[in-house]
């Protein structure tokens, strides 16, 4: 298995958002270029050429949305008390190097092959990877997570990875960390809309990015309504405790603006808790 570009994509959409769009800016990720290496000026000059195009202005909305969000329920998180950092299916986000996290121990889980990519551009770029393991895992195969030792609640983050996922395979990963982590963990995950709950910019970036992704042997595997994930998730010991889609999840002013960024009617997240 080659490292997944759809985790390059993310991360020059992520680098990108810096560079094409103006105010008000919506996440800072400064570490995303460095940790493309080689690779950065060619994956951001599509969006530096064609910034204004809704497929490539989708991708920055959607990617740094989903972890502005994701970033701000962990900071609150790990602000509580000790706390432990699971990035589920990691790619090449760099929050673990960029974020405050005091005295947190963080795991990164992803396919071998992205995972010991990403270690490479982590040593390249010279980031402290100190408090951080690196564990291999293939979600589909049903890989067993790490036996996280329960006496520290775990904020997992698992980003742009359920849709390619069978939803069985999902269904055992939720289990899998409900069986696995401390009550007051939390989860936070984004997942593709069915066809009928998108609207029709989402349908056709589903339509031309599905298309690229299962080219590059990363097909979507999934969708669901926000209902199938809230009873996926309560069956299995969650409580759900929002479900915004992109739009909702910074104030409405953040979309007066005047460049081309725009939430897509394409995915939504889901935040539970353990109890
Ligand atoms: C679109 S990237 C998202 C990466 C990162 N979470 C982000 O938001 O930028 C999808 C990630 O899911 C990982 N992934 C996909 N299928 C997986 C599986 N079966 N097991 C483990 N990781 C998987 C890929 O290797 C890749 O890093």
């Amino acid at each position: 298995m080659q490292t997944s570009q759809t985790a390059l994509l993310a991360a020059a959409a992520r680098a990108a958002h810096r560079i094409v769009d103006g105010e008000p800016r919506i996440l800072d990720d400064h570490l995303a270029e460095p940790l493309l290496g080689d690779r950065a000026d060619e994956l951001v000059a599509y969006h530096r050429a064609h910034g204004d195009h809704p497929i490539l202005a989708g991708a920055r909305a959607q990617t740094v949305l989903r972890s502005a969000y994701t970033e701000r329920a962990l900071t609150a998180f790990v602000h509580r008390g000790p706390s432990r950092y699971v990035v589920l299916g990691a790619g090449f986000d760099s929050s673990p190097y960029r974020l405050d996290l005091p005295g947190t121990p963080v795991f990164e889980l992803d396919h071998p092959a992205t995972s010991a990519a990403k270690q490479a551009a982590l040593s390249a770029a010279g980031l402290d990877t100190g408090a951080v393991t690196f564990v291999p895992v293939d979600l589909a195969a049903g890989d067993p997570l790490p036996a996280f030792d329960r006496s520290r609640p775990t904020f997992v983050s698992w980003l742009g990875v359920v849709m390619y996922l069978a939803p069985d395979e999902v269904a055992r990963t939720v289990a899998m960390l409900a069986d696995t982590l401390a009550p007051g963990s939390e989860l936070v995950f984004d997942h593709m809309l069915p066809p009928e709950l998108r609207d029709a910019a989402g349908n056709d970036y589903a339509r031309q990015v599905g298309a690229v992704a299962a080219a590059d042997g990363e097909p979507w595997r999934s969708t669901f309504a926000p209902a199938e994930v809230a009873d996926l998730l309560t069956a299995r010991g969650w409580k759900v405790t929002a479900q915004p889609d992109a739009r909702a999840t910074v104030p409405p002013e953040t979309w007066e603006r005047a460049d081309a960024l725009r939430p897509l009617g394409l995915s939504a997240l889901a935040h539970a808790r353990l109890s």
